[in-house]
Formats: structure tokens, sequence, C-alpha cells
């Protein structure tokens, strides 16, 4: 069972750091900018920070240049992360000889990284904060010290409680996210996120149905409900299935419910029962299936075979009218043969997915699959990611011939100004449709019909509601 702490009963020791924050920084119209890399995990909880600001009285910069606090959110699944963090943070030096009260804070999964981050806070000594995932209730505690020209270096080993009360300063608009669950147990052999997100611990259903109520009630009009694997969210006896249904019911007033991620191997029946029957549920999954052949699976510790992940999009398929699959892939895990990603262009033209984010294997430290032998080499990886992608580019459109002619509803999510003016906005199946149309149809939900399309958007209009 794992810790819920509240800030409500808590309140103490975060109302006193803020109100001692406030009472500091009182007349200095301080202003914040906060920098983010990585997930939506990431971006929420960067809300969470700026909520947490705006109750210590900052309020947001448009730029770096006019804040006096910059955040970077950092991330570390892929890539060059680290490079590139460093980089941004050396950039900053500067700003800091220009307003000498700046303050500078590093945060998120990169910093969960203990060495990186300490060589980060040895390296920059103009840093002055650095904090771990785990550490976001205790952030105005820490800016306090900031502000006391103390530097803090705070991460903690927990494998993190769940939150409840935090502030939100959400970014504006008409979709916006609510954590059910935090944290993976799955440690697939290439993932750092395991190790940086702690353990998984789910929210009670009841603080979600209230944060998903008071979101619609100040006007949002699509939930993506997220956590690493939305499929075994599991809290008082309610599984994933039986949450969405539960959201669905107390709140009818919300159009669009989405979620995020899925893993397969716990992807239920009753999850797929649960898309056909709610007609708020949108329909569409993101199911990473991350390779295509079996070899590499079971290397990847990823619990299913590419037999097992088709029977599951033929169920999907067969259940669920109009439903659209997008997907994550690897190339170039180690040992992965000429006909290991053979297996995985295969898949990908047989599943027929709306979209596909592809990646090149990245070694990440800590991780099992960076001590496997059989590394495969950069330019070849690079090779087959281009080869991926292009098998992407035949397979993607070709699925869009059975949209012509097709009626929908699309929220309008805003003005595409590249050529002449036409409104954008998504499909409950995630499709995006351009249409001609007013300005002032932005945030609301139109009927279209779609005449064509564009490798993956679509074009339509507006027909009579
Ligand atoms: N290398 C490349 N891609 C990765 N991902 C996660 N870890 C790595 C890694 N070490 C990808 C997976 C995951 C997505 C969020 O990022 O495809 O689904
Ligand atoms: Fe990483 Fe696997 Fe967990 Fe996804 S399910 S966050 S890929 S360990």
């Amino acid at each position: 069972m794992c810790n819920t702490i509240s800030i409500e009963s808590e309140k103490g020791f975060f109302s006193d750091a803020i109100n001692a924050v406030k009472a500091r920084t009182a007349d200095l119209a301080l202003k914040y900018f906060i920098e983010t890399y990585g997930c939506q995990m990431n971006e929420h909880d960067s809300e969470k920070l700026a909520g947490m600001l705006r109750e210590c009285g900052y309020t947001k910069a448009e730029t770096k240049k006019d804040a006096d606090l910059i955040l970077f959110n950092t991330c570390c699944v892929r890539e060059h992360a680290e490079k590139r963090t460093f980089g941004n943070v050396g950039f900053v030096k500067e700003l800091k000889a220009e307003n000498p009260r700046l303050i500078l804070g590093v945060c998120g999964c990169m910093m969960q990284q203990k060495d990186v981050a300490k060589r980060l806070f040895d390296r920059f000594p103009f840093v002055d904060l650095v904090f771990g995932t785990h550490e976001l209730k205790n952030f105005p505690e820490m800016l306090l010290k900031a502000l006391e020209e103390k530097r803090v270096f705070q991460i903690s080993e927990s494998d993190g409680e769940v939150i409840e009360g935090l502030p939100v300063e959400r970014v504006e608009g008409f979709s916006t996210f609510v954590n059910i669950m935090y944290g993976c147990n799955n440690f697939c052999t290439y993932c750092i996120v395991p190790y940086v997100r702690g353990r998984e611990r789910s929210r009670k259903a009841e603080d979600i149905v209230n944060e998903v109520r008071e979101v619609v009630s100040s006007g949002y009009k699509e939930i993506t409900l997220l956590g690493q694997n939305v499929n075994s969210y599991s809290s008082d006896g309610l599984d994933f299935p039986a949450l969405l249904r539960l959201v669905c019911r107390e709140v009818p007033e919300l159009k669009r419910l989405r979620f995020m991620t899925s893993h397969p191997k716990d992807l239920s029946d009753g999850l797929i029962q649960a898309m056909s029957e709610l007609d708020n549920l949108c329909k569409h999954i993101h199911l990473p299936v991350q390779s295509g052949s079996d070899r590499i699976l079971k290397a990847m510790n990823r619990k299913y075979t590419s037999g097992a992940y088709l029977e599951l999009v033929d169920k999907l398929r067969s259940a669920v009218a109009n439903v659209e699959i997008t997907t994550d892939i690897i190339v170039g895990f180690p040992g992965e043969t000429d006909e290991d990603f053979e297996a995985t262009c295969e898949l990908v033209r047989r599943v027929g997915y709306s979209n596909a984010y592809t990646f090149a294997y990245s070694p990440r430290g800590g991780t099992i699959a960076a001590r496997m032998e059989n590394q495969i080499p950069e330019d070849e990886k690079k090779r087959r990611l281009n080869t991926l992608n292009a098998v992407l580019a035949e397979t993607i459109p070709s699925n869009n011939d059975k949209y012509i002619g097709f009626e929908g509803e699309i929220l309008v999510e805003g003005v595409d100004h590249r050529g002449d003016p036409l409104l954008f906005g998504k499909l409950s199946n995630f499709k995006m449709v351009y249409v001609e149309g007013d300005e002032k149809l932005i945030g609301t939900f139109v009927p279209v019909k779609v005449d064509g399309y564009r490798f993956n958007s679509l074009f339509g209009h507006i027909i009579d509601g």
C-alpha cells in the first residue's frame, strides 16, 4: 500500500514555506520561467511547480531574460539529453551576471540520477537548486533556502509517495492532464524510468474524480489520464476499466476522456469493452510495441510476443468502431539482427498504425541493456531508423482511404496559417482534421466530413450538426 500525503491535512510545512517566500519577496513582482523536456508527466510536474510559484506570488515570464527564477525540468529517457541539459544550463550563466537576483534550478528525471545531478551541481556553481522527482512538495521550502542565498541539493531515494492537493497552474487551452498513477514496476531493460520515477503507486479514485470534476468546471473539454502504465492502475479494489467507468459516470459533462500509456501485457478485455461501450471515452490507444521480434521483445523484458500483440490489435479493431492505434518503436536494441529488424517492419505493415514515434536505441546508465554485448553501431541504428520511417511513411497514408466521406466531430484546437488559414482539431480517435471555418470555433466541438488527406492528416469541411 502506498503512502498518500495530503497537503491539506499537513498544511503546516507547506503553507508556512509559501508564506515565508511571500513575505520575503513581497513588492518585488518576481517572475518565473520553466523549461520542460520530455513526456507529459514532466509537463504536468511543471504545471505543479508553476502552481506553487503562483501561490508564492510569482507570475510567469515571457522569456528567460525577464525571469527572476529559471527552472529546467529535465528528462533522461533518450538520446543526448545530458549533453543538451548541461549546455542549456551553462548558457544561463550570462543571465545571472545581468540579473544578480536570478535563481537557477534544475529538477526532473535527470536530477534523480544522483551521480549526474552531483556532476551538474559541482560543475556549475551558479546553479542554486538541484532537486529530484520526489521533492515536489518540498519545493517552496527549497525555494526559500535559495532566496536566503543557500545552495540546495535535495534528492531522496524513496520510491515516492502520492501527494494530493498541490496547486496546479495548467497550460491554457481545452485539453489537459490528470495523473492517475506514478512510477513503473516493469523494468524494461532499456528504460531508465523505473529508476527515476520510483515504484508504481495509484491515486485514490475519489481524488482523481474530484480533480476531473474541478478541471471540467474550469472549462477544459478533454482530459488525458496519465500514467507510465495505466493498465496496472489499482486502488481500493478498482482496476483501470472500473476507474474509466467511474469517471464517465461521475463527470458526464466531460465529452472526451483519453488515457496514456498502455502496456500491451496488461491490456485487458475489460478495457476493450469499456472503450467500446463508453461514448465519452476516446477511440484511440497508444500501445507501444517497441519491436516486432519475439527474441528482442524477450531481451527487452516486455513479456508479450508479436503474436499476442497482433491478437490484441485484432480484438481492439473488431470491438471498438473506428479505433486508431499509435505506438513507440525502438530500433537497434543490442543484438538486433537484420532479421529482427525486418520483423519490426513487417509488424508495422500488418498493424496499420495511424502514427508512430520511432527511436534509435540509446544506452541509459544503470539499465540492464546498457551492459549487454552486441551493441549496434550508431550508423547502423540510423540506417534502420530511416528504413523504418520510410515504411511508416508508406503505411500511414494508405490507412487513410477509409476516411474519405467519413463524418465525425473535432475539438477545434487552433488555426494553421501555413497557406490559406485552416482550423484544425482531432477526432475522438486522434486523427487530425483540417477545415475552413471561423476562428470563433476554437475550443468547440464541430461536426465535419472528410474529403481528402495528406500523410497523417485529413482534410474536410464543416457540416450541419
Ligand atoms: N532508447 C531509445 N528509446 C527509448 N525509449 C525509452 N527508453 C529508451 C532508450 N533507452 C522510448 C520507448 C518508450 C518511449 C517513451 O521512449 O519507445 O516507449
Ligand atoms: Fe519504461 Fe517499460 Fe515502464 Fe514504459 S513500461 S516506463 S518503457 S520500464
